[in-house]
């Protein structure tokens, strides 16, 4: 399956780890329907490990569903899903096991991938634990996308190999839609802040078919759940999401969807952050702006509909530090005879028209997020 654009939906790991059952999927479904999610673009509904029983079925080799979490199995829950308006997502393993040491699929791939596309799956994340040292992570990876275009029904292959092996050189080519880029996020700043710096060098590694997945979210949970750890503030969690959107990953949500504050729906579903990260062209952003340890950077991104997307960044602890875009250093020189009009991302207010450039004193850990149009100067 080939993402003209950064996959988004909803992912049961950081939040439920392995407490998760039909009823906690079918109000899922639900929640992101009732909240706006689904309309505002989160289609896919994944479960993640600990879904299966510990062992294949001795008769027909197959990974089946726990009888206890899903005693009516997976085209039912599937069924269901699908029934809410959206699509369905599976997990499995390139390894003999999974993280989480259930069944993995190595060297039962096309049984697997035949039992997902039974089940309705349009989704399938596959992770790297228990990998037999002698088999190479893109032999795996391809074989799965193999096997899953083998079923005939478009699947969506989520390739999850924390950055490993060279991955952004090789993953385009394997058939996967997207692939995870760095280890697993914890829900604090300074997780998510690491995770993001540490794709700085790979931006061009990102686009139109197979997108750089910097993980799920962890934007509302508010330090609940399995990957919990201090949580964040608000402000935190805006930025956090502003930089993903920025950036074009996928969008998974991690938080509880049934019980999400208005705060975070309403961040969520905000559609000039979904328009963003959603533009159909899907142009990396550039370091407009470099500032040391890269915590004041500003990135702009040229989108669509000759807009521009403009994000002053204060990663760092420091109050007051002030950063400063000249225009002339993103090829909009005075002598152009043009200005650019300025409307804040998170509000949608106009924002003012500025000549020669834009600065900002952004607060530590927020950042100040503009879409522009060019325009002529006054
Ligand atoms: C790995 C992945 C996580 C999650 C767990 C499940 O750690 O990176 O996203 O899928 O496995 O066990």
């Amino acid at each position: 399956m080939f993402p003209k654009t950064p996959p988004m939906g909803f992912n049961t790991w950081n939040t439920f780890a392995d407490k998760i059952d039909e009823k906690l999927i079918r109000e899922t479904a639900d929640a992101m329907v009732e909240t706006g999610l689904r309309d505002a673009g989160y289609e896919y509904l994944v479960i993640d490990d600990c879904w299966s029983e510990r062992q294949r079925d001795p008769v027909t080799n197959k990974i089946i569903p726990d009888h206890v979490k899903f005693p009516n199995g997976m085209k039912a829950v599937s069924d269901y899903v699908h029934s809410r308006g959206l699509k369905f997502g599976m997990y499995s393993c390139i390894g003999t096991r999974t993280c989480a040491d259930y069944p993995g699929s190595f060297d039962h791939e096309y049984l697997d991938a035949a039992t997902f596309a039974e089940y309705g799956a349009d989704f399938l994340k596959y992770d790297t634990c228990y990998k037999p040292a002698a088999a190479p992570s893109h032999l795996l990876y391809r074989r799965m996308s193999m096997a899953l275009q083998a079923t005939g029904r478009d699947i969506l292959l989520s390739a999850c190999n924390w950055g490993m092996d060279g991955v952004h050189d090789w993953i385009r080519s394997t058939g996967a839609g997207m692939f995870r880029s760095t280890g697993d996020i914890h829900d604090s700043y300074e997780c998510y802040k690491q995770i993001f710096l540490s794709q700085l060098g790979n931006f061009a590694h990102n686009g139109a078919g197979c997108f750089n997945d910097i993980d799920m979210l962890t934007v509302g949970m508010y330090a609940r759940g399995n990957a919990g750890l201090t949580g964040c503030t608000d402000i935190e969690y805006r930025t956090e999401f502003a930089l993903w959107c920025m950036f074009a990953s996928p969008l998974m949500i991690g938080c509880d969807v049934r019980n999400m504050n208005d705060f975070t729906r309403e961040l969520l579903t905000n559609p000039r952050l979904i328009r963003i990260n959603q533009d159909i062209e899907c142009r990396p952003p550039f370091i407009a702006v470099h500032t040391e340890k890269d915590e004041n950077n500003v990135y702009v991104r040229l989108l669509s509909d000759n807009e521009i997307a403009i994000m002053f960044t204060n990663l760092g602890d420091e109050e007051g530090i002030g950063t400063w875009l000249a225009f002339e250093d993103i090829g909009l020189p005075v002598s152009s005879g043009k200005a650019l009009a300025l409307t804040d991302v998170f509000t949608g207010e106009y924002a003012g028209t500025f000549r020669e450039y834009k600065s900002e004193r952004v607060k530590p850990h927020d950042c100040a997020f503009y879409i522009a149009k060019i325009v002529d100067a006054e």
